[in-house]
């Protein structure tokens, strides 16, 4: 192969790339009705020959490239969901789906992961063991779709797993990397504060949850603020404060919504503890009643350290120097923690940012976009992790 020939291979592979990329953006699926994406996944699998292609669940698909020499198992994920998001880009493939946009990037996820496996189908007879790649459904919707996978045994043998999220807050060109813990766990709770409804004008006769809601609000704020190490990262957010009519009625009751995130064990179980007892205080104080639920999200992905080092080597060969950059952990939640419970893993950011093009919007935003050219770095980088891992040595 002249360098000539591998230059209009490169650029082959880029224009498929983008392309699946543009498709998956212009047919968007919500999560756990991957139907059609799955589909056209697997079609193209196909089309690349070389693999063993299961669907474990309806809407996720699983392909293996076992290459007959003994070796060890990388997997590798990517997720293929999109939200329930009217799409404001203004992009020639933009949605087509009512009111299901992918904002998360996830089509670029998926785009990615098909480029390297075609790269990898052709370089067979120079890997050993087997890559598995995970395309997963419902990511943004726990109990997610990862766990479901796991179950169903597609983590079985695995030795590696890696994944990747393409990330607004990088810029375009680099990666970024993160040692231990790295995303938070996301915890859901629901409270209702019930008080005594009555007329606004006659207040003395009521028990006005609106009040004591906002109490509890305010208290709430003193967990993170004095209750946890102001070393150990947590959030405790209210985001959601619905109650009454009209304005001249105090309601009977007040619900309230939001998150906790955490990374320790202990400080996960820790925290609704003190929620519901400065929930107990501050309702009983005022003559209210409440109820709490506390539901447990997706585990903390929390990166294995002689992975993320050997990524660290990988992304230097994938892409030269400089392009890996040390991230600091986020407090957003990913299932792919579901996935490392079975093999130690890596899951790192590829920056997609790019200010002069106007690339700027946060995940799950109407506008959200990607800088495509992310999307080769991407492919390099898991073809890369595929030799560096499972190369003939
Ligand atoms: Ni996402």
């Amino acid at each position: 192969m002249t360098f000539a020939d591998f230059k209009d291979a490169a650029g082959a592979m880029r224009d498929s790339v983008v392309q699946w990329r543009r498709h998956l953006h212009e047919h968007p699926e919500l999560s756990f009705h991957e139907s059609e994406t799955a589909q056209f996944v697997e079609d193209t699998l196909v089309s690349f020959g070389g693999l063993e292609i299961t669907r474990p669940t309806p809407t996720s698909v699983l392909a293996r490239l076992v290459t007959g020499r003994p070796g060890p198992v990388l997997a590798m994920r990517a997720d293929m969901d999109a939200l329930p998001i009217t799409e404001a880009t203004g992009l020639l493939f933009a949605s087509t789906a009512k009111g299901v946009m992918h904002a998360c990037g996830h089509d670029g996820h998926t785009a990615t992961m098909l480029g390297a496996v075609q790269q990898l189908v052709g370089m067979r007879e120079q890997l050993v063991g087997e890559i598995r790649f995970i395309f997963q459904h419902a990511e943004e919707v726990y109990p997610g779709g990862a766990e479901e996978m796991v179950q169903r045994g597609v983590m079985d043998g695995v030795t590696r797993v890696i994944g990747a999220h393409l990330w607004a807050q990088l810029d375009v060109g680099t990666v970024g990397l993160v040692e231990g813990a790295t995303m938070a766990a996301p915890d859901t709770f629901w409270i209702t504060v019930r008080g005594k409804g009555g007329h606004g004008g006659i207040p003395q006769q009521t028990v006005d949850p609106v009040l004591v809601g906002a109490h509890v609000v305010t208290n709430l704020q003193s967990i993170v603020s004095r209750a946890v190490d102001p070393l150990d990262p947590a959030v405790v957010s209210v985001t959601q404060f619905h109650a009454g009519t009209t304005h001249n009625v105090i309601p009977e009751t007040a619900e309230l919504n939001g998150t906790v995130r955490t990374f320790d064990p202990e400080l996960r179980t820790r925290i609704p503890q003190l929620m519901e007892r400065i929930i107990r205080g501050v309702t009983e104080a005022h003559g209210a009643t409440y109820a709490f639920t506390y539901e447990r999200g997706y585990r903390p992905v929390i990166n294995d350290v002689t992975v993320t080092r050997e990524m660290q080597e990988i992304v230097e060969a994938a892409c030269g120097p400089n392009v890996a950059v040390p991230m600091r952990p986020t407090m957003t939640g990913e299932d792919f923690s579901a996935f490392q419970q079975k093999a130690p893993g890596n899951f790192f950011f590829i920056g997609i940012r790019n200010e002069a093009r106007g690339i700027v919007h946060p995940h799950h935003h109407p506008r959200f976009d990607i800088d495509e050219s992310a999307l080769e770095t991407g492919v390099k980088i898991f073809v890369q992790a595929a030799r560096h891992f499972n190369g003939v040595r």
